[in-house]
């Protein structure tokens, strides 16, 4: 499928960064999910761009639902959001027609789309189209929370600076501190670092990278499929949907290659009332491509936002000329923490479609009136 993700649980994307509006289907979701709509604006704005570490572009993503919930609630029909786009400054691009920027999608839009694409500001392609999965990402969050799931995301790495890790002990804590945190940063000090950090390349006309992790608290053992459909290729499937996200590592992932089994493997145990859980999580409450009860956890990378104003080489692929490029327009020197309310969002969208595959759709909803 094109622009659609997912099967019991499906996520359509439409729209172009400055066209007359962006927007998202997502059908499947059971009846009865209570629709927070100041919710979904507080979760547009952890996205949206902000203070100087952000583009200038600053949009209020006004959206409207336009079918799907009544009352507050949704329907179980096709819940359709809308997002009309507001700040638009098309001639920024229209002097870069050609040129392919480097790490953009501009020559392989063009190789795909034979120039019909609407180029300006990355079309379809744009960082822009994420509004409308966070809007809807925001609705099977709700769906999640009234079945006792909750997840956060927080940066882990930003331009070479880590993050302490999730607090084992406490982590619900940890939760509620980065659902309201604009900069997701669990350690103040490094979240100050990582800012300078960023303030350093946008002076330099550069940018930088990170890494986000997310923790997902409440998925019940026994989700996920053993071979194709693992709960791992389902959620990394949808995550490298995101732009700029270059890598997913589940539980410690790529360092897990470097321990011995010994070390690696998280221990089995009972508790009193006969329990099964895990001493730790290493393998990030996934075995077999199934959830063992034990928090999820996986790391998405995310690389240096593309624009940058620094001067560039590439190729005109209009005219086959080698040429200079200097971007022009307004663009973020990092779009890690702004990515992270895009990954909580299709963390929800996927888990949602998981769990209505395994207990059904009415899993998710409500008791019924
Ligand atoms: C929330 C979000 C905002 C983004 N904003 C920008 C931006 O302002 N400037 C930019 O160059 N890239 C931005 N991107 C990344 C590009 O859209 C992306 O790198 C580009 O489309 C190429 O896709 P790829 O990196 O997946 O290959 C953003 C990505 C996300 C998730």
């Amino acid at each position: 499928m094109k622009n659609t993700f997912g099967n019991q649980v499906s996520i359509t994307l439409f729209g172009e960064s400055h066209g007359a509006a962006i927007g998202a289907v997502l059908d499947g979701l059971a009846p009865g999910i209570p629709v927070d709509e100041d919710e979904i604006r507080h979760a547009l704005s952890l996205r949206r761009a902000t203070g100087n570490l952000s583009t200038a572009r600053q949009e209020s993503d006004p959206f409207v639902i336009e079918s799907g919930v009544w009352n507050g609630v949704t329907t179980g029909t096709p819940i359709c959001i809308l997002i009309p786009n507001q700040s638009q400054h098309s001639r920024d691009y229209a002097a870069l027609r050609g040129k392919a920027r480097p790490g953009h999608a501009d020559y392989t839009a063009f190789c795909k789309y034979h120039g019909y694409e609407d180029y300006r500001g990355g079309g379809h392609f744009s960082g822009r189209i994420t509004a409308a999965l966070v809007a809807a990402g925001t609705i099977a969050r709700g769906a999640l929370r009234q079945n006792g799931i909750q997840l956060g995301t927080h940066m882990a790495r930003c331009a070479g600076i880590a993050d302490r890790a999730f607090d084992v002990t406490d982590p619900e804590n940890d939760l509620d501190f980065l659902a309201d945190a604009v900069f997701p940063v669990l350690d103040a000090e490094a979240a100050e670092d990582m800012k300078d950090a960023i303030l350093a390349a946008k002076e330099e006309g550069d940018s930088v990278g990170g890494v986000l992790e997310t923790l997902v608290l409440g998925m019940p053992a026994g989700v996920g499929e053993p071979w194709f459909d693992t709960v791992e290729s389902v959620l990394s499937h949808a995550l490298f949907g995101i732009p700029a996200v270059k890598g997913v590592e589940f539980g410690d992932g790529f360092a897990l290659s470097e321990l011995c089994g010994s070390q690696a493997n998280d221990a089995f145990r009972a508790d009193a009332d006969g329990n099964v859980f895990t001493a730790t999580n290493r393998n990030g409450g996934i075995n077999g491509g199934i959830t063992n009860g034990m928090p999820l956890r996986f790391r998405c990378a995310v690389k240096p936002t593309p624009s940058i104003y620094k001067v560039q080489q590439t190729a005109d692929f209009l005219t086959g000329e080698n040429v200079e490029l200097q971007i022009e327009g307004r663009h973020d020197p990092c779009i890690v923490h702004r990515a992270r309310a895009v990954v909580d969002a299709v963390t929800a969208i996927v888990l949602c479609d998981l769990l209505a595959g395994r207990y059904g759709t009415d899993w998710l909803g409500g008791d019924g009136v």
